[in-house]
Formats: C-alpha cells, structure tokens, sequence
C-alpha cells in the first residue's frame, strides 16, 4: 500500500546555524498510529513542523498521500491535522468559536453537528461558551486536539498530547486517539510517556540528535531489543555454577545464594523466558533446588534508554526503516 507519509532525506538548519535534522527518512503507513520517541531537542517538533509549514525545511522532500507537498501545498496541508506541543491559541476566544474557526481556515464549509460531536467527545461540550484561558491546562489541550479534527484530518499530528495532563484525562485520550485510528485516521504522536507509546503504538520511531536510531513494529522492537532478567534464590549455596547450565547466559552471586540470568536480546532475541524455564529445569534435573524466582521483562523504556546510551553512530543495518 502506497505510504500517507514519505519523508526523504529531511534536512532543517535554523538560522543560527543549529542543525536540527540531519537527513530524515522516515515513511507512515496509512492507518497506523506511529510514536516517535526522543529526549529534549532531538528534532521531534521540528520535524511535525517541517510537514505542517511551520519550519521552512533546508533540504530533502516530504510527500503527502503520494504528492509533493512542495508543489502542492494547500491542498495536501488541508488533510493534515496538528496539534501543536505549545499551547498557542487565541485565548479570548470561547471554545465553540475557535474550533469552529479552525475548521473554516481550511476553507472547509461549516459542520456544526461535528463539531458538536467532537466537543462532546472531549467532555468539552459544556465549556463551549467559555474563554479558552478561563479553562485548565488538561482543558486547554482538549481544545487544541478539538481544533485539530475540527477539518476531519486523514493525516494527525499530536506533538506530546498528553503533557501535563493527569492519568485519567490521559486515558481518556488514548481512548479518543483509539477511537480515531478506527475511523481510519493516521497518527503520529510524540510523547516522552513511554508508556503511551506501548499502550498506543503500532510502531515506534526513535530519534536523537536529528537522525533517526531506528523505526520497527513495537511488537519486534520489543522482541529483539528486549532482554529479560531473571534471578533464582537457591535453596542451598553453590560453590560454581553447575556444568549442566554453564552454557546459559548466568552468574552466579558472591555468596552462591542467587543465580542471575541475562539473555533473550540481540539476534533471535525474546527467547529469555523460555531459556529461564529450560534452566530451571536443568537444575531439578541436578538435583539442585530453588525457592524464588523473580522474572523482569524489559519494557520499551529499557529499550529506549539503552538505545540512546548506546553508540553515536548507530549500526547500518539498524538504521531508518526496518520494514
Ligand atoms: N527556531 C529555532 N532556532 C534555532 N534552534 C532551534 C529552533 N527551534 C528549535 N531549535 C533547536 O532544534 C533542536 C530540536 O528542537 P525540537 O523542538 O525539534 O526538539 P524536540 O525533539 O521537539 O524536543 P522536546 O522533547 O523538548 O519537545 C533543539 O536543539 C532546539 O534548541
Ligand atoms: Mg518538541
């Protein structure tokens, strides 16, 4: 299927000379909801803006819905929806007004029963008549994603939706966003809740320093990145480790008392629970008995953070898409 983004070589230099993105790949497939992950500064926001024209890219080439957006820019910024990390909005404005505004900068013609329904749906139909500034900040970030779909986006930009928002008005977001990947839309978050990003994410991107480290199914990223942990309290202390587990990834603690397994990444990875039960196994079969064991699985936050403690240059084969 034709990809709704294709981001080619994506190069942003600011004018003070910073370059924020260093020849950008990436491709969104239709229908999927894509998370981008990265620390502070590493490109995210400038690279939403880049495909919203919010920043004037230096250099590469971003297609839309297999257009140019270059060469045909109104048409293709009018499927796109974004809401943007600030909140920058015009405050004075009652809420009803500014959506439905929102919806007419597109040249859209006006759709009060939509916008109704998506006011409801944010819980924000109440407030409609009150001044965006009067609202809180989990409000005002409602009116920003209400703005955003006020145009019926294909294409929805959500630059750290859910920054300081609490739990459950979080929750409830990831339940509008599941709500619209149903109806077909394409999203792509950023966000540095990790833990959004395994809820929601169909893929993961990660970025850091303007290059992408790497883009893969959440699903294998977390395979084959993953590692698991697993530590087994003997019932008696061992003087070495058994010849009959040598084989395994394992160390044995200085008292003898806790074996400390460490396997299942790299290459074939996600095989570490089942490798932990072979060698318990191993270890009736010796005779050898155990009274705890205490798994950990690691999630895509151990991921993350060893990706980005990992190497400057990251491996070629692990670069851009691996799809
Ligand atoms: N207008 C600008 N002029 C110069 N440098 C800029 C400008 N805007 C952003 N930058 C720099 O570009 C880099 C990337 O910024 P960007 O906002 O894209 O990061 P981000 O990944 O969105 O970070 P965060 O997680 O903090 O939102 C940063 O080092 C930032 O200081
Ligand atoms: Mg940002």
């Amino acid at each position: 299927m034709q990809p709704i983004l294709e981001i080619r070589g994506l190069q942003k230099t600011y004018a003070n000379g910073f370059t924020a993105l260093k020849g950008v790949d990436l491709t969104i497939r239709k229908g999927e909801i894509f998370a981008l992950l990265g620390p502070n500064g590493a490109g995210k926001t400038t690279l939403i803006g880049a495909v919203c024209g919010l920043v004037r890219p230096t250099g590469g080439s971003i297609a839309a819905f297999g257009e140019d957006m270059s060469r045909h820019w109104r048409r293709l910024r009018a499927r796109v929806g974004l809401v943007p990390q600030e909140l920058a909005t015009d405050m004075f404005e009652p809420v009803l007004r500014s959506v439905t505004h929102s919806r007419g900068l597109f040249g859209l013609p006006p759709a009060p029963a939509l916008i109704e329904e998506i006011l409801r749906a944010l819980s924000l139909w109440d407030k409609r008549n009150e001044q965006i500034r009067t609202l809180s900040g989990g409000m005002k970030r409602r009116v920003l994603i209400a703005k955003a779909l006020a145009h019926e986006p294909e294409l929805l930009f959500l630059d750290e939706p859910t920054a300081g928002v609490d739990v459950e008005l979080r929750r409830d977001m990831w339940k509008q966003i599941a709500a619209l990947r149903e109806r077909g839309t394409t999203v792509i978050l950023t966000t540095h809740y990790i833990e959004e990003a395994e809820e929601m994410a169909d893929r993961v991107g990660i970025i850091r320093k303007g290059e992408i480290l790497m883009v893969d199914d959440k699903a294998a990223m977390m395979d084959r990145l993953g590692r698991t942990e697993a530590l087994i309290t003997l019932a008696q202390p061992l003087a070495d480790l058994p010849e009959a587990i040598a084989a395994y990834p394992l160390s044995l603690s200085e008292d003898g008392r806790v074996l400390c397994y460490r396997g299942g990444g790299g290459e074939g990875g996600g095989a570490g629970t089942s490798e932990v039960a072979e060698v318990t196994k191993e270890l009736t079969r010796a005779g050898i008995d155990y009274t705890a064991i205490d798994i950990h699985e690691s999630s895509l936050e151990d991921i993350f953070v060893n990706l980005l403690e990992g190497p400057e240059a990251p491996a070629a084969g692990d670069r851009g898409e691996a799809l």
